[in-house]
This record gives C-alpha cells, structure tokens and sequence, in this order.
C-alpha cells in the first residue's frame, strides 16, 4: 500500500499552547481519509502544517514523499487545497480568478480554457461565469474555490470543511465529485468535516481529534465496533406474547438494559453489545416466544464521536 503522507509525533504550539500535539497518522494513496474533531481541535493547523504553510514545533511528516518545510513550492504544485475561508479577487470574474490560477498552477497555456470550462460547468457555475465574483452568494464562492483547488489535477486534495456553506443538492454533488476522485482517479482526499453522516458515507478511514491528540483512528466499521457497545434492537413478536416476551427480556439484565418498550407492535430493546443479540433471541425460543423480525440499529460514527466525548468528559 502507498502512503502519501506521514505524520509523525508532529506538535505545533501557539503562544505554548499545543493545537497539535504528537500526532501520528498515516494516509494511503487513493483514499478518502476524515479528519474529525470539535471546534479548535487541531485539524485546519494540521492541514496547514501538511501544506508547509506553518512550520512545526517537532515532530516530523513527509507529504508526497516531500518535506512540506523544505519543500512547499514543489509539493503544493502537487496538491490541491481549499482552506477554511478561501479568498478569492471579489473584483474579477470568476473566469479571471480562475485562470490567474491556472496560470500559477502551470497549467499548459493550449489547455487552459476546456479545464476552466470543464470546471465551472463540474461546479454548476458556467452560466455566472464572467460575473464579479464580489456579487457570488456564499455557495457560489465556495463552489468556485473547489474548483480552483482542482485546477491543476492534484494527486492530493485537502479539503477542509468542503461542504460547509453548501445547499444539500451541492453538498451531495460535491460527495459525488470526492468518490469519484478517489475511486476512478486515484486520486486521494484528505478531508476536514463536522459532518458525521457525511464522513461515515464518505470515508475509507476516519481520525479523531481532542484538543491536538489523536484519540481514534479507523475504519468507520471498526471505530463502531470498539466503540459503541450499546444498540437498539427492534423485536416482532405475535401480539398475544408481548407480555410474555417483555418479562423474558427483564429476566436478562446483564444483556438487556433499561425496560422493553413496546412501538408500532414490536419491542424495542437496548442491549449491551453486538455479541449478545444470539443470547437474546435464544432466550426468547427457549421460552416459546416466537419471533417473527429481530432487527438492530445499525451503529455509525455519531455514537462513536458521542461516546468518545463521554468518554472524554468521564460522563456515564
Ligand atoms: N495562527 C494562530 N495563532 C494562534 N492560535 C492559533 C492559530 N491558529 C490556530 N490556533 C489555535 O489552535 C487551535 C486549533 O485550531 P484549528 O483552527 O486547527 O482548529 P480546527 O480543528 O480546525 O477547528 P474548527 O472546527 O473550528 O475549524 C485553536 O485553539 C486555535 O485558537
Ligand atoms: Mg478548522
């Protein structure tokens, strides 16, 4: 497997206080790889640290298998980047502003107008193309900054909270867009969200940040696994037996926590783990209830991040 970048024990401080504090993480070619955390967690120093934007305080990483201090210029001829608040020249077009970039990307002169064309058509901007920029609704500069940050085909796209802003039907288009880089192209995405649905869909792996540390590292399916440990269970059974099956499922209290609610003619129940949802419906067989549908919630990366908080903040 590739790896594009390395981080490792990478700290940066400001004014003594760590924003990142000896992350260690790697990211491989070709993949969508979530950077999570709250407010202030580390993840846009971060993407700066890995841009050569910002020096580091220790620590070390490797970024295309360069050394964004010594060697930013080459490296961010190789990445994309669309940063936080990303400025662009509000008095020019947007056909301007992008090709004053793909001038400094260095993209070939004899390809310049299909990419720009390729792009604000990609980014559904071709019909607003020659306007000012100044007179672009938030989305629309948004937009706009996504594609200026693809211009020059970057092997490596960061994108630090690329949807923020976006009107659901753009959020998606712009989900669609990032697959399809790192799924037909190769390409490998490394992306800052608050968006929890958007990051378990998205994401090959996802990091966790708390306060500059790394706190969980992993699949979405294995950060559910090791860290959400409680799940719904919805249980159908024959009307007449609900009595019945809901004192079986208070007879087992070290699996099945809190009371049996009865909806929609079924049970719903909580139970401990995964692992205990066979024992369970053993239970009710053994006692002749018979169980006509047993499905259980699926967990997602919410629960982790919730319970990772609690975690955190020693809540029971
Ligand atoms: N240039 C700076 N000068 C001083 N402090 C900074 C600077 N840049 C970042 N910080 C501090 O570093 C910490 C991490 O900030 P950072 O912007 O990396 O967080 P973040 O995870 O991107 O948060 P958000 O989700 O709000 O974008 C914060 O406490 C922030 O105040
Ligand atoms: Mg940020």
């Amino acid at each position: 497997m590739n790896t594009v970048i390395t981080i490792n024990q990478l700290t940066r401080c400001f004014n003594g206080t760590k924003a990142v504090d000896q992350l260690s993480l790697e990211v491989h070619a070709g993949e969508i790889f979530g950077f999570l955390g709250h407010n202030g967690a580390g993840k846009t120093t971060t993407v700066r640290l890995l841009n050569g934007v910002i020096e580091a305080t220790s620590g070390s990483m490797r970024v295309l298998g360069l050394d964004p201090q010594v060697d930013g210029p080459a490296l961010r001829a190789r990445t994309g980047v669309l940063t936080e608040t990303p400025s662009m020249d509000e008095r020019l077009t947007a056909w301007d502003n992008l090709s004053i970039y793909a001038d400094l990307y260095g993209v070939p002169r004899a390809d310049v107008r299909q990419r720009i064309e390729e792009l604000l058509t990609e980014f559904d901007l071709a019909d607003r193309a020659h306007e000012r920029v100044g007179g672009y609704s938030k989305g629309m500069k948004q937009r706009l900054a996504l594609a200026r940050a693809l211009l020059h085909k970057p092997e490596l796209i960061f994108l630090d909270e690329a949807t923020s802003g976006l009107d659901p039907i753009s959020a998606h288009h712009v989900d669609e867009l990032i697959e399809r880089m790192a799924r037909r192209e190769n390409r490998t995405v490394f992306l800052t969200t608050h968006n929890l649905v958007e990051a378990q869909k998205l994401c090959d792996r996802v990091a966790v940040l708390e306060h500059g540390r790394l706190v969980a590292l992993g699949t979405p399916a294995e950060l559910t696994r090791q860290y959400v440990h409680r799940l719904d269970v919805e249980i159908e059974v024959s009307e007449g037996q609900i009595p019945v099956a809901q004192g079986v499922l208070r007879s087992l209290p070290e699996m099945v926590l809190g009371e049996p609610a009865r909806t929609n003619g079924a049970l719903v129940v909580t139970i401990n783990r995964h692992e205990s949802i066979p024992d369970v419906l053993a239970c009710l067989v053994q006692n002749d209830i018979r169980v006509y549908r047993l499905a259980s919630q699926e967990a997602n990366l919410e629960q982790v991040y919730f319970t990772l908080h609690e975690e955190k903040e020693g809540v029971q």
